[in-house]
């Protein structure tokens, strides 16, 4: 039984075998990192080479170097070999650990170089943003009862609280499998603080076991990180 929990890693922990017993993982990596220079190449498998053809796949070098370290990050949580694990990416996208079991669930966001990975028990899902010159909110993505609050903010030049409400829809449409073939703005966040955030959609009956919203310095960039993980699968 694993302990309750997020526990956040960084390319420093990827040397490990085997995480403690957290129950859930997750970290920012630049892969660019020499810290993850030394695990063990993976070669791409022949659905990373279908897809890194996409036109949001990003870089090619960029692409191979999340993939694999996304199975690097489920062979630590799991204890097995990074070779015997297996991931594909169903209908919608979604990813889908196949092997070595059925027990571990992955979520993936990328920006250039840096990669966000979380792992879990139950579904999870991540989602990044880079903090920089204050931007105007995307107002179709919000939900009603979202808009006075981040109204309120920009009007002040401040675009913090829009940027924590979008990567929590993000992060929990992923956890449900449905990235933005849902309509974020049926997405209800409610932000608690500036370290977790609470959900309401009346269109999924899936609940919200633990969300995280964390901020991570990667040399000159800042990024803003948001997970959500379900009660059950
Ligand atoms: C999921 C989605 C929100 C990702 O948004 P994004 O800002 O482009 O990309 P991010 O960096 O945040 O996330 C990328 C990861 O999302 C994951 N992902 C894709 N679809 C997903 C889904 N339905 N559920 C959960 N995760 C998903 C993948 O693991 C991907 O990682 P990979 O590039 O290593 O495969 C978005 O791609 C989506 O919903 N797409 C579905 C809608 C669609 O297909 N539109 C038309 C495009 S052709």
């Amino acid at each position: 039984m694993r302990a309750d929990g997020l526990r956040w890693i960084g390319a420093a922990e990827m040397a490990a075998p085997r995480f403690d017993a957290a129950m859930a993982v997750a970290g920012v990596f630049d892969l660019r990192d020499p810290a993850l220079a030394g695990l063990p190449t993976l070669p791409p498998t022949a659905s990373d080479i279908l897809d890194e053809g996409r036109p949001l796949a990003g870089r090619r070098d960029h692409f191979r170097a999340r993939r694999a370290l996304t199975r690097h990050l489920l062979a630590r949580w799991l204890g097995r070999a990074p070779e015997n694990v297996v991931v594909a990416h169903d209908a919608a996208g979604a990813p889908r650990v196949l092997a070595p079991d059925n027990g571990a669930f992955v979520s993936v966001a990328a920006r250039g170089p840096i990669a966000a990975i979380a792992v879990a028990a139950t579904p999870i899902g991540i989602d990044i943003e880079p903090v920089e010159t204050p931007r105007e909110p995307v107002w179709t993505v919000l939900h009603r009862d979202e808009r006075a609050a981040i109204a309120g903010a920009w009007r002040d030049g401040d675009d913090a609280p829009f940027r924590d409400t979008w990567i929590a829809k993000e992060a929990w449409l992923k956890a449900l499998g449905a990235g933005l073939r849902r309509d974020p703005a049926g997405v209800l966040i409610r932000r608690d603080g500036k370290s977790g955030f609470t959900i309401v959609d009346n269109s999924d009956p899936r609940q919200l076991a633990l969300s995280a919203l964390r901020t991570v310095a990667m040399g000159d960039a800042t990024i803003r990180c948001a997970v959500a993980i379900l009660a059950a699968p």
